[in-house]
């Protein structure tokens, strides 16, 4: 983290978990829990059918909601899906897009993860992108050109002043879930290799500017020390953001 630099994000990613019901019961019980921490930006994304409710439970906290995808065009004929508009109406001010497990099962390309971060930027939500490489990838060697191009392709026609409502988030598919977290050293390197790739794309300043989280097995055990490095400033949390006070300790962790 560099605090001096760029905000800290500490985002939960509930992925297909809680219901309505449930969502009230762990909001509430995370809030008391994370009351006063306002050294990081702490955010919950949620299932699309919870978000009226996170939304409820978390008014007038620190706490904002996320969604986890967003469908790029405004409207029409695209079963299931949801436009960046409804996710404004229904109260969340981020979204998550190109996540590893859409793009594995559900087809993302980066042509669309593209397309999704553009259409969410443009209905003015704070988008968080994710990218990161396969085991294979980094056995053979191309983590850095691949991340790289990932964060290029998932940037393109993104302008300067929309990037401030950008967060890339290194996710190495390898560590997702798996218990296996990158070490801080590898995850500082390749959230380095983005922060120059958006240099070379807008300037110092604004590569300087850009939170880049890492995601991966982050939990309340490992956070203090990915946290450190400099250019980790934040994380987003899978399996232990279901568990209030887990998330709680990586959202502590964040504070210094
Ligand atoms: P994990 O998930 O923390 O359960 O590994 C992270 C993510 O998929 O964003």
């Amino acid at each position: 983290m560099n605090k001096d630099k760029r905000r800290v994000v500490i985002a939960g990613n509930w992925k297909m978990n809680n219901t309505p019901a449930q969502t009230k019961a762990t909001v509430s019980e995370l809030i008391p829990l994370v009351e006063g921490k306002n050294g990081c930006e702490i955010v919950l994304c949620v299932p699309f059918i919870d978000i009226k409710e996170a939304c409820d439970a978390a008014k007038g906290t620190n706490i904002k909601i996320g969604a986890q995808n967003v469908h790029f065009e405004e409207k029409g004929a695209f079963t299931g899906e949801i436009s960046a508009q409804m996710l404004v109406e229904s109260g969340v001010e981020y979204v998550i897009v190109g996540h590893s497990e859409r793009r594995a099962y559900f087809g993302e390309t980066d042509t669309t993860v593209n397309l999704r971060a553009n259409a969410a930027l443009n209905a003015g939500l704070k988008v968080i992108i994710c990218v990161g490489e396969l085991l294979e990838d980094r056995r053979r060697g191309i983590t850095s050109e691949l991340v790289s191009m990932q964060t290029k392709l998932a940037l393109l026609n993104v302008d300067e002043k929309e990037l401030k409502n950008v967060i890339i988030a290194y996710e190495p598919v390898w560590a997702i879930g798996t218990g296996e977290t990158a070490t801080p050293e590898q995850a500082d390197e390749v959230c380095l290799t983005i922060r120059d790739t958006v240099k070379e794309l807008y300037g110092d300043e604004a590569g300087e500017a850009l939170t880049i989280q890492y995601g991966g097995s982050m939990n309340a055990k490992n956070a203090a020390e990915l946290l450190e490095k400099t250019n980790v400033d934040g994380g987003l949390i899978g399996g232990a953001s279901l568990k209030p006070v887990d998330f709680s300790v990586i959202v502590s962790a964040a504070q210094k």
